[in-house]
């Protein structure tokens, strides 16, 4: 059986495509959802895909995968700066977990240098576009491999 991989998206990444593009491209999310179920069917894995603007959601989400999965790529979005409920729940989760961001964070305004998921994160991708997912899900694929 396939297992379960949770592709986990916050804040406004559901505007991806359409609010500066100067940084984070013209795919829209649901091109990134789309990109992601290709390259999971290649790797044979099963992917929940979500985005939502809620933390409470996102929160609930990682305590779902916590049960159903077996690694999860997140991309918090602004949260990453500011959520340690995000990394408590990130924290009670056994499997791989690797950080996306579409822009390079450290590139950018002094607060976002700092995530609070990278203390978790087993790995972590800023700047490589909506492809940071792709490698991602490889990543996962290798990684769960091994296990
Ligand atoms: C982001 C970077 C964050 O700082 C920002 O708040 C986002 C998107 C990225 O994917 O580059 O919303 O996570």
């Amino acid at each position: 059986m396939a297992k379960v991989v949770y592709v986990l998206n916050g804040p406004n990444l559901n505007l991806l495509g359409k609010r500066e593009p100067e940084l984070y491209g013209f795919q829209t999310l649901d091109d990134v959802r789309q990109m992601c179920e290709a390259k999971a069917a290649e790797k044979d894995l099963q992917l929940v895909f979500r985005q939502s603007n809620a933390e409470h959601d996102l929160i609930d989400w990682i305590q779902e995968a916590r049960e159903a999965a077996k690694a999860i790529v997140i991309n918090p979005a602004a949260y990453s700066h500011t959520s340690i409920a995000i990394l408590d729940a990130l924290n009670a989760c056994e499997f791989p977990i690797i950080e996306v961001h579409v822009s390079n964070i450290h590139k950018r305004e002094e607060f976002r240098h700092h995530s609070y998921v990278s203390q978790r994160a087993d790995a972590v991708i800023a700047g490589c576009g909506v492809e940071g997912y792709l490698l991602a899900i490889d990543w996962v694929a290798a990684t769960l491999g091994k296990s």
